[in-house]
Order: C-alpha cells, then sequence, then structure tokens
C-alpha cells in the first residue's frame, strides 16, 4: 500500500519530537504543512505529561495559532534567545543539506528563532531532496514594501543571481496564499519576491550573502550551513542525513 504524502509528514513530524525534545527545554516550532505535525505532537506529549516545563518560540502568527490551541506554552525570542531545539520543514534540501524555505512566507522569523537553536532538525518528505537548490523550487527574498519594483531589480541583476526570474508573490494579506489580486504580505508587513531559476544554484552560499547585501532586503530563503540533521521519509521508511 502507498504511505500518503500527509502520513510521511506525520511521521517525520512526530519522530523529530520523540527524538529531539525533552522536558524543560526551549524549543523553536516551524511553520507549514510538515511542522504541523510536530507542534501536534508537542501538544500531545504535553498533554499526556511525557514532556514537561518547556516553552516553545512559534515561527509565524500561524503557528502561534495553532500552539495556542494546544495549550502549548510560548515565550519569544526578546526573553529566551537560546533555543535548545528548532524544528522545521523545507521547501528544497541539498547534498550539503542547505535548504530553501520560505514557501509559506515566514522565511524570516524562522530563520531569526532557527539561527539561534543548537539544534536545528529539518523534516521532509523525499520529495523535497534535489541535487541543486533553484529549480525545483523558487527562492523567496523579503522585502521591504517601499520602492519594491527598484529592489527586485537590485536583487534581480546581482551577478550571483544570473538567469533568475523576479516574480512578486501575489495573494490574500491575511493567509499569505500564493493566489490572488493584491501583492502577498508578510507577518512583518514585506513582500516577497520569488527568484525562479531554470538551471541549479551554482554557489548558494555566495548568492545568499549577496542577496543579503541589497539594501531593500529583509532576508531570503537560502539557509546554509544551518541544519544539524534532516529527518527524510520516503516510501523506504524513516533516514537520517547528517552534514
Ligand atoms: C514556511 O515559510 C516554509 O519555510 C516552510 O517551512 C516550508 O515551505 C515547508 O513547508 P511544507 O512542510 O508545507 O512543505
Amino acid at each position: 500500500s502507498t504511505v500518503s504524502q500527509d502520513e510521511l509528514k506525520k511521521q517525520v513530524g512526530y519522530q523529530a519530537v520523540d527524538d529531539y525534545v525533552k522536558s524543560g527545554m526551549v524549543v523553536g516550532l516551524g511553520t507549514g504543512s510538515t511542522a504541523y505535525f510536530a507542534v501536534e505532537r508537542v501538544g500531545e506529549l504535553l498533554k499526556s505529561g511525557e514532556l514537561k516545563d518547556i516553552v516553545c518560540i512559534p515561527t509565524s502568527v500561524r503557528t502561534k495559532e495553532q500552539a495556542e490551541s494546544l495549550g502549548i506554552p510560548l515565550v519569544t525570542l526578546d526573553t529566551h534567545s537560546k533555543l535548545d531545539v528548532a524544528i522545521d520543514g523545507a521547501d528544497e534540501v541539498d547534498p550539503d543539506l542547505n535548504l530553501v524555505k520560505g514557501g509559506g512566507g515566514a522565511l524570516l522569523r524562522e530563520k531569526m528563532v532557527e539561527v539561534m537553536a543548537d539544534k536545528f532538525i529539518v523534516i521532509v518528505d523525499e520529495s523535497k531532496l534535489c541535487d541543486g537548490l533553484g529549480p525545483g523550487f523558487p527562492v523567496p527574498v523579503e522585502i521591504t514594501p517601499f520602492c519594491h519594483e527598484h529592489t527586485m531589480r537590485q536583487v534581480a541583476s546581482l551577478p550571483s543571481c544570473a538567469g533568475c526570474k523576479p516574480v512578486l508573490r501575489m495573494g490574500s494579506s491575511s493567509n499569505n496564499q500564493v493566489d490572488g489580486d493584491e501583492i502577498a504580505v508578510t507577518d512583518n508587513g514585506n513582500y516577497i519576491v520569488d527568484l525562479h531559476f531554470d538551471e541549479p544554484i551554482k554557489d548558494a552560499r555566495k548568492m545568499a550573502e549577496d542577496i543579503k547585501k541589497v539594501v531593500g532586503v529583509v532576508d531570503h530563503g537560502l539557509f546554509c550551513d544551518m541544519s544539524t540533521a534532516v529527518i527524510i521519509a520516503g516510501s523506504e521508511g524513516v533516514y537520517k542525513k547528517e552534514p
């Protein structure tokens, strides 16, 4: 029998929590349809009493609302800037375990939280694995609304972004969906430009540095050298990769 993609997401979400979250920890909660299951599992283990005294930091308004509905105690980076572990999904994972994230628009809060975690555990189904970042999923860049067309041009004209097609993300402001007539607005009140590539990105680290230097860019969805481990669910079962 074939296992549904949702079932794979649930397997990795639950396993990440079971393997890495212990009582007393400060835990970062990711965003998206895979991280959803990790949040669900944290709620379940708190309720059953298997986990005690943990506090969590959500990476989006959506995740905050899910965690609140499960009674998970929440804090912020303002009071807790050292996390034991953060768990999140990804849109693409390359062989060095560099990531593209931000398909759900939460990349800034995700990166702010996940860089502060001792361990950053990435959870994906096999479909997210790629040989090179880029062609399989556009690279999201969060930019300020002020003169966003100018900032888009500045990003697209970087030599390390050569060949990219920049597309301003559209959608409804409230849920940040990709379809819609209005410009999508992030939880932070910013816009997102998705950089589409036909060819694999040769040097993701260099591109990450270059994009970050453009004034008007807030941050981007390239997460390089951050993953402690990637837990992968595929047709053959669940396995783990470390850098
Ligand atoms: C949210 O902004 C993203 O970074 C998500 O973590 C990423 O898109 C993975 O989402 P799914 O698990 O829904 O594919």
